[in-house]
């Protein structure tokens, strides 16, 4: 049995998120109570001993609400419902209260850039006609070309293809075009609109009297359009890429819309919110997380840097110096639903999953947050799947050239046994493969040795063990291919190997190691924690 057990109910002081470690929770593919094949907010509540014994302090749910599920939920139709795939508010209100009662914060997702189309404001658009109120709450422009059957610019939607599409007019004749960043399900709304503001406000505080303990703001670098939409410079982009100079994207009024948002925020005590900010230059970054806006932002220049020493070193330093002009707890993530899984990233089968033990090492010794997405502490790979399952809206969009998102949504195997491993007694959503049946959670939580333990006796160590204090970082002299910090004012040391030979282990005793070690040497891809 590795791991000391927080006692049930313990919830710590102000800034609790400072150092947090964060589950994200795929709703869709964690845990399925009632058998549908599709997971639910009853079966998170099932698996609340599961999230305390692994020590996360706070949950991340993805989208729950009314949707028609054109983007699995974030493409919302009633923000302030929950969807009955899902559960219902009594349901939601149960699992809070549970996680509470296990000492777990719960933090929930929003959606604000956009609704989905099934929401009863952009049906209202469509039944109204041009330059009607009912259409002012979205994007909705003429068309260029003699005929207006051009989209009103060249933005391309980060799903693929256009992000216009047009829209009969109400008497039939050939009407405006609307704007859509990603599928055509999914509306932008238009942030100079003050209903849209209301609206969310509105929505903040119903999830904020009922208990939520956070937010996460889904592309809180968007929301915002520059006056007059102007053309983009380079309108070929790829699924979430760096958006610097993007018009799309990070537009200066947006950080009105997020300093909205901590006002409300500050209304209520020990809240947060953490904004998604695709964005790579270090200031432009800053601004998303200064002292009146957001109180982090995910920076997802670890999640894009290779194997490489040199590359998580720069990535590492990046994301520090993008905080600490504006005083914000830097926050790491390798994984989330939206990237594929470490252990393929970094060169898949027993490689990958050695190099993703040694990089959740790393993770784990930096200063400020850390968010965890489910089935990364399994070690799961991505897993191909047959065209005839796919699901994400990328893959249609693309016109069958990029897959999309699916093969790291599938879900969660919890014990041994085809074809729900636990998961469900139905079908899952989405196959899961035969080699999930070897990752399980139950076989995991029994041999030392497995991914599970390590991230359990790791997050663990970084809670109790001294060493873990301090925010800043001190570089040592590390041989090629490697590195070597410590958190200033402590003893621990933290050494990555991502060279092809063995180097000699710093000075100091073996706190924890990602992998065997070869007598005083580090072996390549492999990590240790010293003291
Ligand atoms: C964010 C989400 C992604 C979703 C997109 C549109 O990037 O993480 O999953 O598809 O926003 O809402």
């Amino acid at each position: 049995m590795i791991g000391l057990l927080r006692s049930p109910g313990k919830i710590s002081p102000v800034q609790w998120w400072a150092d947090a470690v964060v589950y994200q929770i795929y709703v869709r593919s964690f845990s399925d109570s009632d058998d549908d094949g599709v997971g639910d907010l009853e079966g998170i509540r099932m698996r609340l001993g599961y999230l305390e014994l692994l020590g996360v302090d706070a949950l991340w749910l993805t989208p729950f609400y009314t949707s028609p599920m054109a983007d699995h939920g974030y493409d919302v139709a009633d923000p302030r419902d929950v969807d009955p795939v899902f559960g219902d508010l009594d349901t939601f209100d149960r699992l809070l209260e549970g996680a509470h009662e296990h000492g777990l914060r719960v933090t929930i997702d929003l959606v604000p850039n956009h609704s989905s189309s099934e929401h009863e404001w952009f049906r209202a658009a469509l039944d109204s006609a041009p330059g009607s109120p009912e259409r002012a709450r979205y994007h909705f422009l003429p068309g260029r070309g003699p005929d207006g059957d051009e989209p009103p610019n060249n933005w391309t939607s980060v799903f693929g293809g256009p992000a216009w599409t047009r829209v009969p007019s109400p008497d039939g004749s050939g009407g405006e075009w609307y704007l859509h960043l990603f599928a055509p399900e999914q509306p932008d709304l238009n942030w100079t609109n003050p209903e849209v503001r209301a609206d969310l406000e509105k929505t903040l505080r119903f999830w904020l009297d009922r208990g939520v303990d956070g937010f996460r703001i889904d592309v809180a670098h968007g929301m915002s359009k520059p006056e007059g939409l102007p053309d983009a410079e380079n309108p070929d982009v790829a699924l979430l890429i760096n958006t610097d100079g993007d018009p799309r994207f990070d537009d200066d009024d947006v950080h009105d819309v997020h300093r909205m948002i901590r006002a409300v925020l500050d209304e209520y005590p020990d809240r947060m919110a953490v904004g998604e900010v695709w964005v790579g230059d270090d200031e432009r970054f800053a601004r998303y997380v200064r002292p009146d806006e957001l109180h982090l932002g995910f920076n997802f220049r670890l999640v894009r840097a290779p194997f490489d020493a040199a590359a998580v070193r720069t990535a590492i330093e990046h994301s520090l110096a993008a905080v600490a002009t504006v005083a914000a707890s830097p926050t790491w993530t390798l994984s989330n639903h939206d990237v594929s899984r470490p252990v393929t990233r970094y060169g898949g089968g027993e490689l990958g999953a050695a190099r993703a033990r040694a990089m959740t090492l790393v993770e784990l010794a930096l200063p400020g947050v850390v968010y965890l997405y489910n089935g990364e502490e399994l070690g799961l790979p991505d897993v191909d799947l047959p065209d005839a399952v796919l699901q994400d809206p990328v893959w249609e969009r693309s016109g069958h050239t990029e897959r999309g998102r699916d093969s790291y949504r599938i879900p969660v195997p919890w014990e041994d046994g085809a074809p729900g491993y636990g998961f469900t007694g139905g079908d899952p959503w989405l196959p899961m493969p035969i080699e999930y049946g070897r990752l399980t959670a139950a076989d995991q939580l029994e041999d030392t040795g497995s991914m599970l333990s390590l991230v359990r006796r790791a997050v663990e160590l970084r809670k109790t063990h001294p060493g873990f204090r301090g925010g800043e970082l001190e570089w040592f002299g590390a041989p090629e291919g490697c590195l070597a910090f410590r958190r200033v004012g402590t003893t621990l040391v933290c050494a990555l190997n991502t060279s092809a030979a063995p180097v000699p282990l710093p000075p100091g005793e073996v706190l924890l190691a990602s992998g065997p070690l070869d007598g005083a040497r580090l072996p390549p891809n492999t990590a240790c924690w010293l003291v």
